[in-house]
């Protein structure tokens, strides 16, 4: 019989201290291992923070957004005094959601189960059917909140309350700005995000564990020329630059007209593409001042959801044929990654792989994402490792 290796086990069979000449990935069991899979909810996605909404979504008092992060219910909503405030969308009565719309705007919080109310602040108000109960106390009995922020255009929540990735004795993640770094906020501040309108959500489905698709996403463009060559028309590949911050990556590429295949070229124009990769789960992709974010959700152990926004300047009936035919040509090129994953997932899965190298002038992104996957684990497991 064959055993199957323990948790810690498979946590400790990659080395984050090799440099990136030396290194390996992180071998195939952290991308097929369910107990692996539940550690990283609880602590690489609940303690990281996380895409929850817009700021458009959320300008106007009552207006709210539901999403679900590291398996918990989210609400966010704006308070009738301007706040904007997070919560576990978990009914205090019998758990049910008590928003079920994934937007809109209410006046107030009511369960669709037995219509118990909270304001907008989340405190309880209503509780039909309830008098005689004993010994409870209605203030107590409020949605219970989540750490909120706002950073550019976005709402990010935390779940967890645990400080992050103190094996690697970075700065805590408690705090937004803290999580993100002043690295990134001072490089996305002048690129004007800002000016940019949301226009449309597509939702993709992958076959292959969330990490697939993030290792795919820092590959240092090694993959284009070979799987996107739309894409590889209009970017120049020799001249592709890898940055790694401390929780971000930036890769970047001019991009070239000449020889551009004409459906990507029309509408991939400018200096240069940004593509900046947000530890664990957040991407954001700008050509030209046309954005798209990705959000890559993590469903189970091998399916992922990606979910794209795409944002642009001019959001107007002029612009819509354009418009069009950029989100066309993203969607491409993610119809193009989609078979890769599942054949990747497949091979993680083989008894014949462990780990693979990584391509010096290309995957420094991995080496950085992978190194903090580690640290992130170990910090995570360490109370469990005690207690049993
Ligand atoms: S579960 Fe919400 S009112 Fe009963
Ligand atoms: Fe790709």
């Amino acid at each position: 019989m064959i055993m199957k290796p323990s948790l810690l086990e498979i946590i400790d069979s990659y080395s984050p201290s090799d440099s990136l000449e030396e290194a390996s990935t992180i071998p195939g069991p952290w991308y097929t291992d369910q107990n692996l899979f539940n550690l990283e909810l609880q602590t690489v996605i609940a303690n990281s923070w996380q895409l929850a909404g817009r700021v458009d979504q959320l300008r106007e008092p009552g207006q709210y957004v539901t999403s679900d992060i590291a398996g918990e219910p989210i609400v966010v909503v704006r308070g009738t005094d301007g706040v904007l405030r997070g919560f576990f969308n978990a009914c205090r009565h019998h758990a049910a959601a008590v928003m079920t719309e994934p937007e809109g705007q209410a006046a107030q919080l009511r369960c669709p189960y037995h219509g118990w109310t909270y304001s907008l602040a989340g405190e309880l108000k209503g509780t039909p059917d309830f008098s005689g109960v004993c010994n409870f106390d209605r203030a107590a009995n409020g949605l219970l909140p989540v750490q909120t922020g706002v950073w550019e255009n976005w709402v990010f929540v935390r779940v967890g309350d645990s400080g992050g990735t103190s094996a690697t004795n970075e700065p805590s993640g408690n705090n937004l700005e803290g999580f993100f770094g002043a690295d990134l906020i001072s490089q996305i501040r002048p690129l004007g995000l800002e000016k940019l309108h949301w226009l449309e959500r597509r939702h993709y489905q992958f076959d292959c564990n969330w990490k697939v698709f993030v290792d795919n996403y820092l590959d240092g463009g090694y993959h284009v020329p070979y799987l996107h060559k739309g894409l590889d028309s209009v970017l120049d590949y020799s001249n592709y630059t890898i940055e790694n911050g401390r929780r971000f990556c930036l890769q970047s590429s001019p991009i070239v007209s000449d020889g551009a295949e004409p459906e990507t070229g029309a509408v991939r124009k400018g200096d240069r593409a940004l593509y900046y990769w947000i530890y664990p789960n957040f991407m954001i992709n700008l050509y030209d001042g046309v954005m798209d974010t990705n959000l890559v959700v993590p469903l189970s152990v091998d399916k992922t959801e990606v979910i794209f926004d795409f944002y642009f300047p001019d959001i107007s009936e002029s612009a819509r044929e354009r418009n069009r035919a950029s989100i066309e040509v993203g969607q491409r090129i993610q119809d193009e990654d989609v078979s890769i994953c599942k054949s990747v997932q497949r091979g993680l899965n083989s008894r014949a792989y462990n780990a693979g190298r990584l391509s010096v002038r290309r995957e420094a992104g991995e080496h950085l994402f992978h190194r903090l996957l580690h640290a992130d684990l170990k910090t995570g497991l360490e109370p469990n490792a005690r207690s049993s």
